[in-house]
């Protein structure tokens, strides 16, 4: 079988990166969730004070740039690569409403994505990879053999983001969470710089009512024809 690229869009908590890295084990592919890296250079300027409630300094931050080494190891134990900046693991700690409320700002300065996209498409070089994100089949890999756009309404979302986020041991309401969702729905599809839209030649799922095993499933399929 050929290796070929696979690239998982979606808005927010569409679940994507669930079934991206189940579809990446099953394939025996490398798994890279993009959103992760957006994440650890929010991480990064919130820990440096580039940002935070009442500034943001994006200058600032993109002076710092050169500063921010992302990488991933495989944690054998959970199954999945865990992110790193620096050298340090951070997986854990970019997860945070903190985080995800600063995130797509974040996501929107050009300098940022075209280090992280510079990255992506490194990581892609050998193909057999997964990659999620928002812009992975328009932008990173306009040539991905398989495109997925994933969907579901905001409710469904913001509910299993919620269930998450609970179990995690985050204290916040239902309300938080929905608004956080659509607030990033909205600046992720408006955004001047690579807004997510789905590729022209992206299959289109609704999620809204699938279970994991299904999407899985259907993904296993079109990617075993093309393949
Ligand atoms: O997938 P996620 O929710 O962890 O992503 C966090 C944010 O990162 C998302 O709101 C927008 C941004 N992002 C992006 O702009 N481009 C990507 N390829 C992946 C994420």
């Amino acid at each position: 079988m050929n290796k070929i690229i696979i690239a998982i869009d979606g808005f927010s908590s569409t679940g994507k990166s669930t079934v991206a890295r189940q579809l990446a084990k099953e394939l025996n592919y490398i798994y890279v969730d993009t959103g992760a890296m957006y994440r650890a250079v929010t991480y990064f300027a919130l820990k440096n004070d580039l940002i935070g409630e009442g500034f943001f300094h994006s200058e600032k931050l993109i002076e710092r740039l050169d500063d921010i080494n992302i990488t991933f190891k495989f944690n054998e134990d959970l199954g999945f690569a865990e992110v790193y900046l620096n050298g340090e693991n951070i997986e854990k700690d970019i997860r945070t409403l903190e985080v995800s409320q600063y995130v797509s700002p974040v996501s929107t300065i050009s300098e940022v994505r075209q280090k992280l996209v510079e990255q992506q498409q490194l990581m892609g070089k050998g193909k057999g990879i997964v990659m999620d994100g928002r812009d992975i089949g328009t932008v990173v890999f306009p040539d991905a053999e398989l495109k997925i756009f994933m969907t579901a309404s905001a409710e469904t979302r913001a509910k299993r983001r919620y269930k998450e986020l609970l179990e995690r041991g985050h204290n916040l309401s239902y309300d938080e969470v929905l608004e956080n969702v659509t607030t990033r729905d909205y600046i992720d599809s408006t955004r001047e710089d690579s807004p997510l839209m789905k590729a022209e030649d992206a299959i289109e799922i609704d999620n809204s009512d699938l279970t994991i095993e299904a999407q899985l499933d259907s993904l296993i399929k079109l990617a075993k024809a093309i393949a």
